[in-house]
């Protein structure tokens, strides 16, 4: 799939809105009153759900971006929109993901080298702690499969461990296409038209990359952190906390670390090219807590998740 999206973060008045009558109406059914405080009592754990899902198990994430206006050279601009966003829905979020690589913005995926990576990212997590709730949102970079050469994969590590986000979601869609098909293999011309746009490419053919680039963002992230705000007792912590083991069962059971553990082993959720139980599995075995999944369940539905968790019950007793 190849898709043409662009992102505007001045849509977060409207999902803030959105997301804000949706805590109200929890709060009402579930007896908590319709008043502000309402809100605040449900957003601050007394109804026992997460504040973001507003249900046990579940955990909710936002993403938030900068405006496709703002000039890509403007760090202290690209700050402001990202904290705009944050400021407005991270109250509603068990997880804000900041977006630095959707290949449709011109000059967001450039955001991703280290310098302005820290910036915005520091920003997201001092905004993120900020917001009125007992409980603060964890922070989470999404990055892209094509920035991918090691200067670049450690560039990011680096902004992570220095800002003090929790995880990494790798990747996103890709500029790149394709190999050349086999011969004798004939793509229908509507499909060839197809290969011919631009725009970010998804699905399966990008699953290979992504296995191996959770593997390497897994190997980087828990070699010890080489940040000057970092000291040895980060190296000790890196290599010690135990790591978020994937759940299979119906209710997956992530637990990131606590956003003000800044030393916390980093978290990886992985997206790109999982279509059935044994991709997902490949994924976590390689580092990954999450695997994550859109073309497929865009082509496949809904059932899409429920078949995949099975066929991964069903390669765990056939081991
Ligand atoms: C139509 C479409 C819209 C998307 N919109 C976003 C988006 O707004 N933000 C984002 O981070 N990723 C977006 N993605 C990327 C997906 O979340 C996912 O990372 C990517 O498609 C790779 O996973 P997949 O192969 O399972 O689809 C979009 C993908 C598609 C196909």
């Amino acid at each position: 799939m190849i898709n043409r999206y662009g992102l505007n973060s001045k849509g977060a008045d409207h999902m803030a809105a959105v997301l804000e009558q949706r805590v109200q109406d929890f709060a009402y059914a579930n007896g908590f009153g319709e008043h502000e405080l309402a809100e605040k009592r449900v957003l601050n754990g007394e109804a026992g759900v997460p504040p973001g899902s507003l249900r046990p198990g579940k955990l909710l994430a936002v993403q938030v971006a900068k405006n496709k206006v703002t000039p890509d050279n403007d760090i202290e601009a690209i700050k402001r929109d990202y904290v705009y966003c944050v400021d407005r829905v991270a109250k509603y979020a068990d997880i804000l993901v900041v977006n630095v690589s959707s290949p449709n913005t011109p000059g967001l995926r450039d955001l991703q080298a280290t310098a302005p990576l820290t910036a915005i990212l520091k920003a997201v997590v001092g905004a993120a702690k900020s917001i009125d709730r007992t409980t603060k949102p964890y922070v989470m970079v999404k990055v892209s499969p094509d920035e991918d050469a090691d200067e670049q994969v450690s560039g990011i590590c680096q902004a992570v461990w220095s800002s003090g986000v929790d995880g990494v979601i790798v990747g996103n869609t890709t500029n790149r296409r394709p190999d050349a098909l086999p011969k004798g293999f004939t793509v229908p011309a509507a499909e060839q038209e197809t290969l011919k746009e631009t725009g970010g490419y998804s699905g399966p053919q990008l699953f290979d990359r992504t296995v191996s680039l959770v593997a390497r963002y897994r190997a980087m992230l828990d070699a010890t952190p080489n940040t000057p705000e970092l000291t040895g007792a980060a190296a000790e912590a890196t290599t010690t906390a135990a790591q978020v083991e994937p759940d299979t069962e119906n209710t997956p059971s992530v637990e990131p670390p606590k956003p003000s553990d800044s030393l916390a082993r980093k978290v990886i959720f992985a997206s790109g090219g999982v279509t059935n139980g044994q991709q997902a599995q490949a994924v976590l075995d390689a580092g990954a807590s999450v695997a994550m999944m859109y073309t497929a369940i865009t082509y496949g539905g809904m059932g899409t998740v429920t078949r995949v968790k099975q066929e991964m019950r069903e390669g765990k007793k056939q081991q």
